[in-house]
């Protein structure tokens, strides 16, 4: 059988990405099949399409991008247990997520709820265990002290943002989080206090606290300076975004290699099925639009997380 799916065969701008019909992908130890519902975006995407964080000059083979994957299950290898045939599922996807059918790891994958819809449970596998890993290197996770903690998020209005946000005020934490102007009601409705990103950020974080315990910059835009000045010590804080500034500053950058924090996805899934928290925004684009919802992501165009369907 075969299926459709993005792919690149060089690195550029969106204009690399094109629809293949290709063979279905077979299923390897330990993987399952997914006939994919919806697949999101995220910025990692286009950053590696760029080939601006590859060390050659070309992809050894076309690439088929996209991690974040939502899917009934319907084929699964050798060495798959707790995963069936039928199975609602969302999580990484193994080889990339923009197709008709995706290969995924089948022990890193999350039932879906009944009440989430496929767009939003392919909106949330890279946000949210990313969100509970950088709250977890903060020693804001489940279980640590949190209460009355002070914590600044900036690019709260961003997918790991929003996600982040809402765990930390679930926590007992005080938000303080950075958005643009369009957004600040959004964050406000998360249950943090917003503040606008831009010239003078740090002078309007100390408008509202006088005491920061540790700041998490999710939006990797030149703040890292301030965010240290404001927690008072590199230690305090965490960027997931702005790896030189990291380097130059002394504060950790957390790529995902630090170990994820167990059962987050599943967590976060349950709480938008139950009402706990609120979902990303969702904006659906066709799989032939690939390059247009990278794009618009990429420029801020379009905010909140964008999904691509089948
Ligand atoms: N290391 C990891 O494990 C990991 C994992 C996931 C993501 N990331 C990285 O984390 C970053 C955020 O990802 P995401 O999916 O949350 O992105 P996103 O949804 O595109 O959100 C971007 C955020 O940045 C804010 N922003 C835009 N311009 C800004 C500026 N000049 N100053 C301050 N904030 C600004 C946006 O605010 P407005 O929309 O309100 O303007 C928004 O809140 C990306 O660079 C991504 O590659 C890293």
């Amino acid at each position: 059988m075969t299926s459709r799916a993005v792919q690149y065969a060089r690195f550029g701008g969106p204009e690399v990405l094109e629809i293949v019909e290709r063979e279905d992908p077979q299923p390897g130890p330990g993987q399952v099949r997914l006939a994919v519902r919806a697949a999101s975006v995220n910025p990692l995407d286009w950053k590696l399409r760029t080939g601006a964080m590859a060390s050659s000059d070309a992809p050894e083979q076309p690439v088929v991008p996209g991690y974040d994957v939502a899917g009934t299950v319907e084929a699964v290898g050798d060495r798959v247990s707790g995963v069936d045939v039928g199975d609602e599922v969302l999580g990484n996807a193994s080889g990339g997520a923009y197709a008709e059918k995706a290969l995924a790891n089948a022990a890193g994958l999350t039932a879906k709820p009944a009440g989430v819809s496929w767009e939003v449970a392919a909106s949330l596998p890279v946000v949210a265990t990313t969100a509970y890993r950088g709250l977890a290197l903060l020693g804001l996770g489940e279980g640590d002290d949190t209460a009355g903690k002070v914590l600044v998020i900036t690019g709260a209005s961003g997918g790991v943002g929003v996600i982040a946000t809402q765990v930390a005020v679930a926590r007992g934490v005080t938000v303080i989080g950075s958005a643009g102007e369009r957004h600040l009601d959004d964050v406000a409705a998360l249950g943090a206090t917003p503040v606008r990103y831009g010239e003078g950020f740090a002078d309007r974080v100390r408008e509202v606290t006088d005491h920061v315990d540790a700041a998490f910059d999710t939006a990797g835009k030149g703040d890292l300076g301030a965010l240290v000045a404001l927690a008072g010590s590199a230690d305090r804080v965490l960027t997931i975004a702005d790896y030189p500034g990291a380097q130059e500053l002394g504060v950790r950058f957390s790529a995902g290699a630090d170990g994820e924090v167990e059962g987050a996805l599943a967590d976060f899934a349950a709480g938008v099925a139950d009402g706990r928290y609120r979902a990303p925004e969702t904006v659906v684009y066709p799989l032939e639009e690939a390059g247009k919802a990278q794009e618009d992501n990429r420029t801020g165009a379009v905010s909140g997380k964008l999904v691509l369907t089948p």
